[in-house]
């Protein structure tokens, strides 16, 4: 996963805490993926390696690739025979004809979202699929919303935070129509998604401070988390439990 979020090809690696966020959510990725025995898979931003571990474990021979060099290093230390290594997935290309591209809560990372799209068009055989699931537009809207309006109350620019790729399912499925892929399946769907161990809200802020907060004084820092707080709270926290507001898309599309 990587460490340079912005416009990059990886998870977030920051803390465990996202990473373990991340990964529940892959179980159903997986299932839209249906791997078979033999088949050539690649998993693009594979993170950890945990599904790519699964891929293999299903017959399959997948390979994964993950811009960031720890996340490997790490994926490889779990899983040393599996075929992972460091690569772009904005300029991925590759001699193997891959029968799918899978992807897990990557996409979302990397705003040149016509780049990736081309790379996996490349990399699939004809008739070959792609299968993902990622964030889409109106993920944790409630929350960047607040962090937007008490960054900026304290005399914070907002331009230039946030760095994800969020986009609707009109504009993901038109892109991928447009690489040449036909969309078989496009699922858009909201889910409040259960933030677990202590700290809340707060803690799920540390684990983006790279992003929001890296400029802003610890004094203006503890005002602004005490207003997001505030902000957010009526909606996103019931007796104890926060619950985020996520917002996800799940793609299965077929390269003509
Ligand atoms: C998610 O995968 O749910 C997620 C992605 C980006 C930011 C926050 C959450």
């Amino acid at each position: 996963m990587n460490s340079e979020l912005s416009n990059n090809n990886s998870n977030p690696e920051s803390n465990h805490y996202q990473l373990n966020f991340v990964t529940s959510l892959g179980a159903d990725a997986m299932f839209l993926l249906q791997p078979q025995k033999g088949e050539r898979i690649l998993d693009l931003c594979c993170g950890n390696g945990n599904l790519t571990a699964q891929i293999a474990a299903a017959g399959a021979i997948p390979t994964g690739i993950d811009l960031s060099e720890d996340m490997i290093k790490r994926a490889k230390g779990n899983y040393p025979d599996l075929n992972i290594h460091v690569a772009d997935a904005t300029q991925y290309r590759t001699d193997t004809h891959f029968d799918a591209v899978f992807s897990n809560a990557a996409i979302h990372w990397i705003k040149d979202a016509p780049a990736v799209a081309s790379s996996i068009w490349l990399a699939l055989r004809d008739g070959g699929r792609f299968v993902a699931e990622f964030a889409a537009s109106g993920n944790i809207a409630v929350i960047t919303n607040a962090i937007k309006q008490e960054l900026q109350a304290h005399g914070y620019e907002w331009e230039g935070r946030n760095p994800w790729y969020f986009p609707t399912i009109g504009e993901y499925t038109s892109l991928l129509e447009q690489t040449g892929f036909r969309v078989m399946f496009a699922q858009h769907f909201d889910k409040l998604s259960p933030l677990k161990g202590d700290g809340g809200i707060r803690r799920w802020l540390d684990g983006f401070n790279d992003h929001f907060f890296h400029d802003v004084s610890s004094t203006d820092k503890a005002s602004i988390y005490n207003a997001i707080e505030d902000r957010v709270k009526p909606q996103l926290e019931q007796d104890g439990q926060w619950l985020i507001d996520t917002s996800r898309m799940r793609i299965i599309a077929i390269k003509i």
